[in-house]
């Protein structure tokens, strides 16, 4: 039997993995799973309701209640939450505190794992964020973990926070990124940490297409048979 699938991508904020892993998507015709989209979407959710971001029990309903969906392939993917269409919404920086915040809470953890691993079930998938190689799809036969360094990584969400109309110095963005990663890596739930097995890639001086191609030579070197879409 062909074995389902499922590529994971795990990486700190600011590595460059959405940029590849959707690249990675389009190119395999595979489904691309955002799963820090989730957890942004989640607190966009405790944002709009007011829920106090320090109430553990009232987070975890928050999150189970929510419906999260993606629409479209490739590079479009657009998110929904609960019936509306929030692709913009969760990019806004204090959406990413907030969901740098949920994504501490056990119960919001298991909610969206739970949901992800539905939409994993039929494989032919390239899922990205901090823990999908090891706690969402440990089993997943390929595994990346995508690095760069805080300085470039800083650089990198600065631009976009300019492109998005957003402002913020340089300084309070690399502040943020590593007071972030710090959260990511230390959390006693799922902490952003290499899967064994993974295949790290250092995404600091490359261009995206470079690293693009270095992945398309490990998928069509390991064992598992990408069929055409
Ligand atoms: O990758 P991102 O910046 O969109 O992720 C948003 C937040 O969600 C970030 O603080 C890390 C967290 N996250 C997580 O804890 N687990 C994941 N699988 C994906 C993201």
């Amino acid at each position: 039997m062909k074995q389902a699938l499922i590529i994971t991508m795990d990486g700190p904020s600011g590595s460059g993995k959405s940029t590849v892993a959707r690249g990675l998507a389009r190119k395999l015709g595979f489904l691309y799973l955002d799963t820090g989209a989730m957890y942004r979407a989640v607190g966009l959710k405790a944002l709009r309701s007011k829920v106090d971001l320090a109430d553990r029990a009232a987070l975890a309903r928050l999150a189970e209640r929510a419906r999260i969906g993606f629409k479209g392939r490739g590079g479009k993917v657009r998110v929904f939450l609960d019936g509306a269409d929030v692709t913009r919404a969760i990019r806004r920086p204090e959406v990413s505190e907030a969901a740098s915040r949920v994504a501490v809470v056990p119960g919001v953890r298991r909610a969206l794992v739970k949901q992800q691993q539905m939409i994993g079930r039929s494989g032919r998938i390239v899922a990205e964020g901090r823990d999908t190689g090891t706690v969402v799809f440990p089993h997943a036969p390929l595994k990346f973990f995508v690095t760069a360094s805080l300085a470039e990584r800083s650089r990198r969400r600065y631009e976009e926070h300019k492109s998005a109309g957003h402002r913020m110095s340089l300084d309070r963005v690399m502040r943020e990124v590593h007071r972030r990663d710090r959260r990511d890596r230390s959390r006693k739930v799922a902490p952003l940490k290499e899967a064994p097995g993974a295949i790290r890639i250092d995404n600091t001086r490359l261009q995206s297409g470079q690293v693009l191609d270095t992945l398309i030579a490990y998928v069509h070197r390991s064992k598992t048979h990408v069929s055409p879409s």
